[in-house]
């Protein structure tokens, strides 16, 4: 058997394994012997790089290379459904359907509405080829390369598939990796997803697809925009099945309106058992031309509807109120309840908000409360059992001083909350700060919560800034510190000086300043300094930032402590200047919209993407008519390259395009990913 052929054969039977572990949770081999497979396959594939096939299984471990997603146009536009809450309105619908149907026979088809992410998967000739997000429903994010590391969505189609496809489902990640997940993010001291669908809808935008791998993200398939086989949404769905796509086979067809609200009277409760969440169910005429003739109205079909369940909730006893204090001294009232059963999770606490929702509800100790699942982790109560309350209750009052530091309490006027003012010197608001800087998106150090609270208990962090000067004999004192972990800890910390500049902003923690006015106050000011000597008016002007936060930035810069810890981390090296993206030093390719694919012998594909931008060309992600090149490295697939040629595409390779741009003869030389890395430590000023 020659190399190509073991190639093709270990691809065909990994998808083949794939879909039985996945779809068909029937494993035929073991993980171990899948592993082996696999590793084989990868093996191969690096030795010959001239088989590359962007549907290989190995194209599922995903890659460090960062995503750029681009914005691109949905062959079929991606509608909303109008939602419903009553059986009423069900049978409004049901009497619009029948009016326009006439004396027709036919069915409906219910399905469960799976509480993800949507996402439209396109194949062609039974290979994946393109993931787009919904986006505005017209143009959504392409996020093929994320797609591809979740193990329900095929990249290969088996049987007789439609050589077009177009499939759309939701993905989720069910409530049991959901709950991992979490738990692993509070132990790295990273702020856990409020729910399931957040977590999906984050895990599926990351940039690095080899991230997207280790999320357990699933796909749950439930429409065919494009041509199908049959006229039955049911039968189509049920061949996609076959075909190795992951439909859930928990819909059924119903006659009448009465059989659909069996259908949602048995999963309202049915629901919880099922390992993702759902939020309703969705209604659809069956037949496929019945559907074209009903059409649409603007934006939602008329041949479905959903209907919404209603949020689950629990009655419990309310036994106290405690006063948190968050990092910017916000002070949120917690109810804590007799343990109760909600959701499938045992509640014992819940938000009730701030001083004014206290009050609203008048609530009291001993009260019987109604509790329900937001979209927050924390539920909040809903309602008081008035007719339970016992006669002799008294109204709760807000607190005046701060629980923590006694400090007392300010209520700034238009804001619905209280706040302890004394930043610097109340524990959980300089242990929140602290947590903050070094989140993932802020300062990014490997500092779980815990070990900030042991820091600080040994007198070793009063503010962020301390964390500079924190060495190696400090930490390895310290109680579960052993060699590696204390060395490690100082490596993430030496490690974030080189953290750029927006991101240290948003770390630094000024009040009202979020990742995204951050990168716009860092665009535009450049400096940590012009931020601070910056005007009202010119914070004003800023995009997105509006009086609260130029009115808190200068707040921030007219406190003495404030400055001074400043000063500290720019003693210590961390970024205050944005670095400047080098404009266009050539427009050699103005107007031009080149691909890349492949790897590349001098630079990585991102450092390629720059070199594009600095001479006026523009990165585009798939081989279209309009693509002005593709630029072609080692390992690009036959498909894309028979595609450039068949719309007379030029085709560049790697020496080609550095001649183009006058690499060497015109510009300088940037580093190569090798030299890139000997300059960090000397400074050497490079392109890149
Ligand atoms: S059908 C034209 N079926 O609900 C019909 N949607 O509110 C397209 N969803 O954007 C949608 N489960 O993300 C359909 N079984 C299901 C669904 C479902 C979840 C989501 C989907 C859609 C949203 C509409």
């Amino acid at each position: 058997m020659t190399p190509q052929e073991r190639i093709t054969e270990l691809r065909e039977q990994l998808h083949k394994h794939n879909y039985n572990y996945y779809v068909k949770h029937n494993p035929e081999i073991s993980d171990f012997e899948f592993d082996k497979l696999l590793k084989e396959l990868q093996d191969l594939e690096n030795q010959y790089p001239e088989f590359f096939d962007p549907s290989s299984p190995t194209q599922r471990v995903g890659s460090d290379l960062s995503e750029n997603f681009t914005q691109e146009k949905h062959e079929y536009p991606m509608l909303s459904l109008a939602n419903s809450y009553s059986l009423e309105d069900l049978k409004d619908f049901d009497a619009r359907v029948r009016k326009l149907v006439g004396e027709r026979d036919f069915t409906y088809t219910c399905e469960l509405k799976y509480d993800g992410v949507s996402i439209s998967l396109q194949y062609k000739n039974g290979k994946l080829t393109r993931a787009l997000t919904r986006g505005d429903g017209i143009q959504g994010d392409n996020i093929t390369n994320n797609a591809k590391t979740i193990g329900t969505i095929p990249l290969q189609l088996h049987g007789n598939y439609p050589q077009e496809l177009e499939i759309r489902g939701e993905v989720v990640m069910p409530r049991a990796g959901f709950n991992a997940l979490n738990e692993e993010r509070i132990e790295q001291g990273d702020q856990p997803f409020a729910n399931p669908r957040n977590a999906a809808s984050g895990s599926l935008k990351l940039q690095s697809s080899k991230e997207v791998a280790r999320r357990p993200l699933q796909a749950n398939m439930y429409y065919i925009p494009s041509d199908t086989p049959t006229d039955s949404h049911y039968e189509n769905l049920s061949l996609a099945r076959s075909w190795g796509f992951n439909v859930p086979d928990l819909s059924e067809r119903c006659k009448t309106i009465d059989d659909v609200y069996a259908y949602i009277n048995k999963w309202d409760t049915k629901r919880k058992d099922l390992p993702f969440d759902t939020d309703g169910i969705v209604i659809k005429v069956d037949s496929i031309s019945l559907q074209e003739e009903l059409g649409m109205t603007a934006k939602t079909p008329r041949w479905a509807i959903a209907y919404k369940f209603k949020a689950e909730q629990a009655r419990t006893k309310l036994l106290s109120v405690d006063f948190q204090v968050g990092r910017q001294g916000t002070i949120t009232p917690v109810a804590n309840l007799e343990p109760v059963l909600l959701a499938g999770t045992i509640i014992k606490r819940a938000s009730l908000y701030n001083a004014d929702q206290m009050k609203a509800l008048d609530i009291r100790i001993n009260d019987y409360v109604y509790i329900e699942k937001g979209g927050e982790i924390i539920p909040k109560v809903v309602s008081i059992d008035v007719n339970a309350r016992d006669e002799h209750s008294q109204p709760l009052s807000f607190i005046t001083h701060c629980p923590e530091c006694g400090a007392e309490l300010v209520r700034m006027e238009d804001e619905a909350n209280f706040y302890c003012p004394n930043s610097k010197n109340c524990p959980p608001q300089i242990k929140g700060k602290i947590e903050h800087f070094v989140g993932r998106e802020a300062m990014d150090i490997a500092l779980a919560g815990a070990t900030i609270e042991q820091l600080y208990n040994a007198h070793l962090l009063k503010n962020a800034a301390d964390l500079y000067t924190l060495t190696y004999q400090d930490v390895i004192h310290l109680e579960r510190f052993a060699d590696k972990s204390a060395q490690n800890l100082i490596d993430s910390i030496q490690a974030s000086k080189k953290v750029p500049f927006h991101r240290v902003l948003y770390a630094i923690g000024i009040r009202h300043i979020g990742k995204t006015s951050a990168k716009i106050l860092a665009k535009k000011f450049k400096s940590i300094d012009a931020i601070q000597n910056a005007s009202l008016d010119e914070l004003k002007e800023t995009e997105d930032v509006g009086e609260t936060i130029a009115i808190s930035i200068q707040k921030f810069f007219n406190d003495d402590d404030n400055l001074a810890f400043i000063q500290k981390l720019k003693d210590n090296g961390v970024q205050f200047v944005e670095e400047e993206k080098a404009e266009a030093q050539t427009s050699i390719l103005e107007g031009k919209s080149i691909v890349i694919s492949g790897t590349f012998q001098q630079h990585s594909r991102d450092e390629m993407k720059e070199l594009i931008e600095r001479n006026g060309g523009k990165n585009v992600s798939g081989v279209s008519k309009s693509t002005s090149f593709l630029l072609a490295g080692e390992g690009i697939g036959p498909s894309k390259l028979e595609k450039a040629q068949s719309f007379g595409i030029q085709i560049l390779s790697e020496d080609e395009f550095y001649a183009m741009i006058g690499l060497g003869t015109t510009q300088e030389i940037p580093a190569t990913k090798e030299s890139q890395k000997k300059d960090n430590d000397s400074q050497q000023l490079s392109l890149f």
